[in-house]
C-alpha cells in the first residue's frame, strides 16, 4: 500500500509556519534571560561539588573531565570498574594544577537504579565534601528495534508475520521494557529521591542536569521503548522542578551523539540511522553545552537548537515530522 503524500500547504499556512521559529526564538530569549545573580557567585567553579551518575563513558565522562579541568570536586559513578579507574585518573590529571586530593576527585562503582548504591554514594559525599552542589544524571540505556520486532513479529504495512504475537514474544517485550524503564526512568527517579534533600540542605545554589533526549518529545520509529522511557524521566524532572523551586533543573535534549551508546541497547537491535560516529554531535561539545546551561540556569536545551522547532512543528504538522523520522531511521511500514 503506498502512503499518501503529506497535504500541500497554502501560502498563508507556509508563512505562518516560517514565522514560528523566529517568534519562538525571540520569546524564548526574553523569558529565559540570565538570572541577575550568577550561580558562580554563590558556588564558585573551583571547589564546586559535582556528582556525575553515568560518568564511565560518553557525555558523562566528558562532563566529569571538563568539570575537573576547571577545579571542581568530582565524584564519578558507573558500573564498569575498569572504566571508572580510567576516568578517575583522567579527572585527576585534568585537575592537577588545583592540587586536588583523592577526596576531591574519586570514582564509586554503583548502579543508579539501586537504592542501596545511591545511599552509599550519598554517605561518601557527606563524609568527603559535606554536601553536593550539582547532580548530573547522564546514565541511560538505548533500545533500537520496532516494538513488534522485539516480540519476534515482522511487520509490513498491516500484515504481521506470524499473524499473532506469541506468549513468549509478549513476555520478551515486557522484559525488555522493564530493562528500559530501569535504566531510563527508575534510575533518575531513585537519584532524585536520594539527592534532592542533600542538594537542598547543603548547597547555596543547587542544580540538577538531566541528559534527556530530543527523542523524548519528537516521536520516531524504532525508538518506542527508548523514547517513551526517556519521556517519563523528563516529565518526572519537569514536575520535580516545580515541587523544588530552590533547585535549578536543566534538561538537555540532544539529537544523535557520537559514541557507543547504541552498543548497549537493551533489545540488542541494529543501528539503522547514519553512523553516529560520523554524523552525531561531538560528545565534548555536548558536555560543554551541558555545563554552560547549568552555569546559566537554562531550563531546556535542544541540541541542535533547531530541534525545539521540530518539536513544535510535530503538533502543527505531524505528517511532515513523521516522514522525516521514517527517513532518518530508515524505516518502512
Ligand atoms: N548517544 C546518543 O545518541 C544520545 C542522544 C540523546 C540523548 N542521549 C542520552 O545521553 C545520555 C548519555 O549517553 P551517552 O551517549 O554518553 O552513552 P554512553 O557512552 O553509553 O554512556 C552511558 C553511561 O551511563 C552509565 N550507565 C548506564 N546505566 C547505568 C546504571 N544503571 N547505573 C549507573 N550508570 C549507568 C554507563 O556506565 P556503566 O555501563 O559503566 O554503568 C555510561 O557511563 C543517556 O542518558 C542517553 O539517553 C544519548
Amino acid at each position: 500500500m503506498t502512503r499518501p503524500p503529506p497535504p500541500a500547504l497554502s501560502p498563508k499556512a507556509a508563512a505562518f509556519l516560517a514565522a514560528i521559529p523566529v517568534f519562538s526564538y525571540v520569546i524564548y530569549h526574553i523569558i529565559n534571560r540570565k538570572p541577575r545573580v550568577k550561580r558562580s557567585e554563590k558556588v564558585p567553579h573551583t571547589g564546586e561539588r559535582v556528582l556525575v551518575l553515568g560518568g564511565t563513558s560518553g557525555i558523562g565522562r566528558s562532563m566529569s573531565i571538563q568539570y575537573a579541568e576547571r577545579g571542581a570536586r568530582v565524584c564519578v559513578v558507573g558500573r564498569r570498574e575498569g572504566l571508572l579507574e580510567e576516568v578517575e585518573k583522567e579527572c585527576r590529571d585534568a585537575a592537577a594544577s588545583y592540587g586536588s586530593t583523592d577526596n576531591d576527585i574519586f570514582g564509586l562503582k554503583g548502579d543508579f537504579a539501586r537504592p542501596e548504591d545511591m545511599v552509599r554514594v550519598r554517605a561518601e559525599l557527606l563524609t568527603k565534601w559535606g554536601g553536593l552542589d550539582t547532580l548530573v544524571v547522564a546514565a541511560g540505556v538505548s533500545a533500537l528495534q520496532p516494538l513488534l520486532a522485539v516480540a519476534g513479529a515482522g511487520c509490513k504495512g498491516t500484515s504481521l508475520t506470524p499473524m499473532h504475537t506469541t506468549t513468549e514474544g509478549i513476555q520478551k517485550v515486557s522484559d525488555v521494557a522493564t530493562a528500559a524503564i530501569t535504566g531510563n526512568y527508575t534510575g533518575p527517579l531513585i537519584a532524585a529521591v536520594t539527592f534532592i534533600p542533600l542538594l537542598s540542605s547543603t548547597s547555596k545554589a543547587p542544580s540538577i542536569v538531566l541528559i534527556s533526549s530530543a527523542a523524548s518529545v519528537i516521536p520516531a520509529p524504532t525508538r518506542t521503548l527508548y523514547a517513551s522511557t526517556k519521556a517519563a524521566s523528563l516529565v518526572l524532572y519537569q514536575a520535580l522542578s516545580i515541587e523544588h523551586p530552590q533547585i535549578a533543573f536543566t534538561h538537555i535534549m540532544p539529537a544523535t551523539v557520537e559514541g557507543d551508546f547504541r552498543a548497549s541497547a537493551v533489545d540488542s537491535g541494529p543501528v539503522r540511522e547514519m553512523d553516529p560516529n560520523k554524523h552525531g554531535l561531538k560528545r565534548e561539545y555536548v558536555a560543554q553545552r551541558c555545563i554552560r546551561a547549568v552555569d546559566r540556569g537554562e531550563k531546556t536545551v535542544f541540541m541542535p537548537a533547531v530541534m525545539r522547532f521540530a518539536h513544535l512543528l510535530y503538533w502543527i504538522w505531524p505528517a511532515f515530522i513523521e516522514k522525516k523520522a521514517r527517513v532518518k531511521y530508515n524505516f518502512e511500514a
